[in-house]
């Protein structure tokens, strides 16, 4: 029987799963998953495409509630996705606040577009945005709710290389800045070695492996240390998904 337990954590805790199982059509994608992030901790998730690390985001944003298992999270949290979801009848602005609580007035939605270099695009229509601006609209929606847990799923994947390296970075900025706790799903490794304090590696349902990343930040990818803790989880990644990440 599915029990669903999704209430905050402790001070302790930003996240905290438990036996967490996720079956579909009786096969379990997710199996007896353990998991911990810390408060302000930055944690990367690697894994093959199908593993289930979308699946493990969705129920963390309590977008899925058809699980066993303990699933305990900040009642304050906010998930981007790779696709940034904007509704294309609604400014940009009136997107940043859509679904917050209450009747935010516009400065809350300047202050977030100001904080992801977007104030110049408030006013204008999605479908009228580059990716890379859109992606930060994304971000400014997901900053408005002022998150104990940010959630992000690949959300760099569909940028150029320049325009991902630029997200990459105001993603970490945002992060020191805002000091909560992230959990970004991506396939890029070297991204996660950039950004986490902890990457992990999911396989068979499970965390099967974590590295922490014990690198000075900003980080530079051209210490041997950097390439080491980078060929280390290529090698555990297998080298089907170490030939499509790199
Ligand atoms: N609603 C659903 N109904 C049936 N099967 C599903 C559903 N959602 C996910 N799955 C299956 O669960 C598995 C994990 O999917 P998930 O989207 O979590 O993978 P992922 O690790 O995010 O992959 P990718 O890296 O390609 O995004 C896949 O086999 C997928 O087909
Ligand atoms: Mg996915």
């Amino acid at each position: 029987m599915a029990t669903d337990v999704h209430r905050p954590v402790t001070a302790a805790h930003a996240v905290r799963v438990e036996g967490l199982t996720r079956s579909f059509d009786g096969r379990a994608v997710i199996d007896r998953l353990q998991l911990d992030v810390r408060p302000g901790e930055f944690v990367a998730l690697l894994g093959r495409s199908g593993c289930g690390k979308s699946t493990l985001l969705r129920i963390l944003a309590g977008l899925d509630r058809e699980i066993e298992g303990t699933v305990l999270v900040p009642r304050r949290k906010a998930v981007a996705f790779q696709a940034p979801r904007l509704m294309p009848w609604k400014k940009v602005w009136r997107n940043v606040l859509l679904g917050l609580p209450g009747k935010p007035g516009r400065q809350v939605a300047d202050k977030a577009l100001e904080e992801v270099g977007l104030s110049h695009r408030a006013d204008a229509w999605p479908k009228t945005l580059s990716g890379g601006e859109a992606q930060r609209a994304s971000l400014a929606r997901a900053l408005v709710r002022e998150p104990d847990l940010l959630l992000l799923d690949e959300p760099f994947g569909a940028l150029d290389a320049l325009t991902r390296i630029k997200a990459q970075r105001l993603v970490g900025e945002l992060w020191q800045r805002r000091g909560c706790a992230v959990l970004l799903v991506t396939h890029d490794v070297e991204e996660a070695v950039l950004l986490a304090d902890r990457v992990l590696v999911m396989d068979d349902g499970v965390i099967a492996h974590e590295e922490r990343i014990d690198l000075d930040r900003p980080r530079d990818i051209t210490d041997p240390r950097f390439a080491e803790i980078r060929g280390a989880l290529l090698e555990r990644l297998g080298v089907d998904t170490a030939a499509e990440a790199a």
